[in-house]
């Protein structure tokens, strides 16, 4: 291969990650109530599901071609809420996984739809918005993102040895490194071997570091980059608040295209279509959606009423209200709101409460 034709080929290698996998399978067992009655990937935040953020960042980076995987926890909701995936400007297709035996399993499911592609696996509970860019162009067997926690015994590390990936632990109990692995991969057709040489770990789960570190085993090169923006993995009520407010905080539009009568509205506001707010105060960040109704209210900063909500006669601070739920005569702040969740006070005065309610809760104080 000459000079010429040996770059053409690098290059040509490099641009090889087209497609992207989403995983939205999982228990969501740290989010029940919320996840009995639909996947953690959909619930809303600032107007998007959480797996929509990560699919739309991933489509700004350019790819478009998707697999979804499903798990058994209301799959068909997924399918409902993402279809073909052309509303979105991509092409989805969907891959069954059933129980939650793991990410290395779900990836292992994909094996037909990747063929012979370098491909991204995005975890759907996760929200990762920058550095996605740096995974298009690896060499090797796998590229992953890091960055440095505090609490490394939560997550799967990566120990970093003359510049190189030496190992991978998921959740160690001793600390190996601080750098810990964000909820997106990159990996070459490579990894469905590694993957078949695995057993399930103690917690009955076929590990994707155990299949990564295989790799690192065989020789194989795995590269990896360090992000120093904002990520999160959504994984309790506490993460779902957190990613409301930064969510709000930095990736907000401004808009009105609503109706708002006698009401102050100050700082990052967007109030949906049909959406109504009267004689209220709303201070910014927050979302309002589609056909929601606020009144007599004070909102945010940081806080997303879902679609078709009321609020009335409440002050709503850093809380998360999805679709459909009432709240009316309280005061809440760093609250979770199910879906068609109801909330009232029947006698006027304020106080404050603190609230995780699952969908379809009706709560008369
Ligand atoms: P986790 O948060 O590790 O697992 P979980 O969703 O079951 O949640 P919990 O621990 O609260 O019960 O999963 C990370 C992501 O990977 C999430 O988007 C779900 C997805 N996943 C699958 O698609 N298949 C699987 O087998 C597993 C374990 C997770």
């Amino acid at each position: 291969m000459n000079h010429l034709s040996t770059k053409l080929f690098i290059y040509l290698n490099e641009l090889k990650c087209v497609k992207a996998i989403i995983l939205h399978g999982g228990q969501g067992t740290r989010l029940r109530p919320l996840t009995h009655t639909g996947p953690k990937q959909l619930i809303k935040i600032a107007g998007k599901p959480i797996s929509q953020w990560g699919l739309e960042a991933l489509l700004k980076v350019g790819i478009k071609e998707f697999g979804i995987v499903l798990g058994n926890n209301h799959a068909e909701k997924v399918v409902e809420y993402y279809g073909d995936g052309s509303r979105f400007g991509a092409s989805i297709t969907y891959i069954y996984q059933g129980e939650a035996l793991g990410l290395a399993d779900a990836v292992r499911r994909t094996k037909d739809f990747v063929g012979d592609d370098n491909f991204i696996v995005y975890l759907g509970d996760n929200i990762i918005l920058e550095g996605l860019e740096q995974l298009l162009n690896f060499r090797g067997s796998a590229s992953i993102l890091l960055a440095q926690v505090e609490n490394p015994q939560r997550f799967g590390v990566a120990k970093i040895e003359n510049g190189k990936v030496t190992t991978l632990v998921e959740k160690p109990k001793e600390p190996i490194s601080d750098l810990a692995l964000v909820g997106v991969y990159a990996f070459s057709p490579d990894i469905f071997d590694a993957i078949n040489e695995i057993k399930p770990s103690w917690r009955g789960e076929l590990e994707i570091t155990d299949a990564i570190q295989k790799l690192i085993d065989g020789g194989k090169t795995v590269s990896y980059h360090i992000i120093r923006g904002w990520w999160k993995d959504t994984g309790t009520p506490e993460d779902l608040l957190d990613a409301n407010l930064k969510l709000l905080d930095n990736f907000l539009v401004e808009d009105n295209r609503g109706s708002v009568e006698s009401s102050k509205v100050r700082g990052r506001v967007y109030i949906s279509q049909e959406a109504k707010v009267v004689n209220s105060d709303i201070r910014g960040p927050v979302y309002i959606g589609r056909g929601s109704v606020v009144e007599n209210s004070m909102i945010g900063p940081f806080t997303s009423v879902g679609d078709d909500c009321k609020i009335r006669d409440s002050e709503v601070m850093n809380s998360l209200l999805l679709d459909k739920s009432e709240v009316s005569g309280i005061q809440l702040i760093d609250s979770i709101v199910g879906q068609s969740s109801k909330i009232s006070k029947k006698t006027s005065g304020f106080h404050g409460s603190r609230f995780i309610v699952g969908e379809n809760t009706v709560l008369e104080l």
